[in-house]
């Protein structure tokens, strides 16, 4: 047992030796992610022999990296100084995909082996199968993806069943979009909604109606007959000098109500909404005009305000002003100095 440890310690011993009196630079420099090239290799190196450096697929170096074995130090030193080392590869920047936009889901850097992941800014659905792209040597896998408005699924085809609103040449179903829903013939009546709504999330409102057989005799389907057959309205009807309170839309069932506002300092008449009542908008509304009280106006006719605190511009609609005669002017005629504005007017009095 001791004999034979003694004989390996001498053999170990004898290898160190050979290795350091024949095999100068026998110990390869460690440059990670790269091998000695094919054409400096060999099986053992002597002093003034020259290595290069190959680097792996997916990684470069600047110059070709180049380490001399030393006559002096009998080991590998490099040809120059700051010798380089392999990095990964940079990427060209991927493409932007219009409504889109990518995010890189491994590292940080666009380099050899970087993926990264697109997505669909809102109100758009990814369309393209793969969503991902790497970077390889040349160029990034896969296409493009592509981000297209969200829509919503054609109805069933369906005989008996009348639509009416499907986008010309089989076009998308885009949010907004209504369909309106009718039964062909006597005798059938619609289940389900007949205004279908496509919506911001690119789903319908309601599910596909149906066309079903009216059984004569069977009362208590006729409300809901009754129901579906009043009309909804379009776009509510604009105002002038207002607005409605909510986002414009293509359609509005019946009984339902869109409110409205005036821009500022219009004054509303009438009820603040109108309704949609079997097709039609029902409700008057206007918006009745401020007065401008001009201030060159108010000099020809030689007035002022009465009180300083009404020295305003814009008087609203009903609202009362009191002038007076600029100093040593008397009034013209017997109409006072007091007036209202209606619907934009003023009259000013005059002095001379
Ligand atoms: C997407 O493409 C990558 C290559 O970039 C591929 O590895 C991956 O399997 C693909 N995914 C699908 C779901 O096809
Ligand atoms: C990337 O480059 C390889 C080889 O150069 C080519 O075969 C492949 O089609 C290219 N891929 C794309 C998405 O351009
Ligand atoms: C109307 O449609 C609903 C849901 O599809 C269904 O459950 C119901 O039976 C239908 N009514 C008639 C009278 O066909």
């Amino acid at each position: 047992m001791q004999l034979s440890f003694i004989f390996l310690f001498l053999q170990l011993w004898r290898n160190v030796d050979v290795s350091l009196s024949q095999n100068a630079c026998s110990k390869l420099p460690d440059v990670p992610h790269s091998h000695v090239s094919e054409d400096t290799k060999k099986d053992v190196y002597q002093e003034g022999n020259v290595i290069h450096f190959t680097c792996e697929t997916g990684y470069i170096s600047g110059p070709t990296i180049t380490y001399v074995c030393s006559p002096t130090t009998r080991g590998w030193l490099p040809a120059r100084h700051g010798q380089g080392a392999c990095y990964l590869k940079p990427c060209e920047l991927p493409e932007e995909t219009p409504n889109g936009y990518y995010q890189i889901i491994n590292g940080e850097e666009f380099v050899f082996g970087t993926t990264i992941k697109y997505f669909c800014n809102a109100g758009y659905q990814m369309v393209s199968k793969n969503d991902t792209r790497t970077c390889l040597l040349d160029n990034w896998t896969n296409h493009v993806p592509i981000c297209d408005p969200l829509s919503c699924e054609l109805p069933p085809v369906d005989e008996g069943v009348t639509v009416i609103g499907l986008p010309e040449n089989d076009g998308s179903i885009l949010p907004d979009r209504f369909l309106t829903f009718s039964c062909d013939g006597p005798g059938k009546f619609l289940n389900g909604s007949s205004v279908l709504i496509c919506g911001k999330d690119g789903r319908w409102d309601n599910p596909f109606p149906s066309c079903e057989d009216s059984t004569p005799g069977v009362d208590q389907m006729q409300p809901h007959l009754n129901a579906n057959a009043a009309l909804g309205c379009g776009t509510s009807p604009s105002l002038t000098d207002g607005d409605t309170t909510e986002t414009l839309r293509f359609h509005h069932r019946h009984e339902e109500r869109v409110y409205y506002r005036c821009q500022n300092y219009y004054t509303m008449e009438g009820e603040p909404y109108k309704t949609c009542i079997n097709g039609e908008w029902i409700g008057q509304i206007s918006c009745l005009k401020p007065c401008t009280v001009d201030e060159d106006a108010m000099r020809s006719h030689n007035i002022d305000f009465r009180y300083g605190s009404e020295r305003k511009i814009y008087s609203r609609h009903n609202d009362r002003i009191t002038f007076k005669c600029t100093e040593r002017r008397q009034p013209v005629g017997t109409l006072g100095m007091r007036f209202q504005c209606v619907d934009g007017k003023m009259h000013l009095p005059t002095c001379q």
